[in-house]
């Protein structure tokens, strides 16, 4: 790829900025000066420094969301704020999107990354991808529901669901269950506890894949995963 662009990509400017880098001298490609913006880099083989410091390139990035209500997930629609504006201008030109969609009220675990492949398998029907949520329900969970749950129930639009794994977590004031989905509907988990005469009054995705959200990360906060985080999220087969 051009210098400019590998440069831009690594986070070290914009186009422009990096093109002006460039003119001044202040690159150099394996050891010697480099004027030229569309010298070829190929970023496994060639070292590239900029003031003398060495430009580590990196093509993904996966960042953890711990997303607070109020967001869409969308990349932008101009007039409520989506969750892109939470993540930190530092990691924005590697241009990350956000892995499947939380309802605007929904909180909790939410994947960005520019990783289009690995997006696809955890969005892949055929994958299966579980995705656990802790749910505030207005009336506790019946042991028919649980059994319901486990053999997919029939949605308002006539979809039979998977089979999904129902925990009641508290059957006093407030109301909280588990629920485990393996597919990702429209607004699912609201729709399957609809289907048995109840209703979720706040919804927080707490797990996907095998990767659980960091409960120290507050609500708005992203980091980026580990290493060991990312193989739970990478492991599609199952
Ligand atoms: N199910 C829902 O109903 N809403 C979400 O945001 C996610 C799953």
């Amino acid at each position: 790829m051009r210098l400019d662009r590998f440069l831009a990509e690594c986070g070290v400017g914009t186009r422009s900025e990096v093109k002006k880098l460039i003119r001044k001298g202040a690159v150099s490609l394996n050891g010697a000066s480099q004027s030229k913006a569309d010298a070829v880099v190929l970023p496994e083989r060639d070292e590239v420094f900029v003031f003398g410091e060495k430009v580590i390139y990196r093509e993904f990035i996966y960042l953890m969301l711990n997303k607070p209500a109020g967001y869409i997930s969308a990349t932008r629609d101009g007039k409520t704020p989506a969750v892109l504006e939470l993540v930190p201008e530092e990691h924005l030109h590697f241009e990350p999107f956000p892995v499947g969609r939380l309802d605007i009220d929904t909180e909790g675990f939410l994947l960005l990354t520019n990783d289009g492949d690995l997006a696809h398998r955890l969005l892949s029907p055929k994958k299966h991808i579980p995705k656990t949520y802790i749910a505030e329900i207005e009336k506790p969970v019946s042991p028919e529901d649980i059994e319901a749950f486990s053999n997919g129930v029939v949605l308002d639009d006539g979809y039979k669901t998977m089979p999904a794994k129902l925990t009641p977590i508290s059957n006093n004031s407030p109301y909280l269950a588990e629920i485990v989905i393996n597919e990702g509907k429209f607004h699912q988990v609201k729709r399957m506890f609809e289907s048995v005469g109840n209703k979720v009054l706040y919804l927080k995705r707490t797990k996907m894949n095998d990767l659980e959200l960091d409960e120290n990360l507050e609500l708005g906060e992203v980091r980026e995963l580990t290493e060991d985080e990312l193989l739970l999220l990478q492991n599609t087969d199952r």
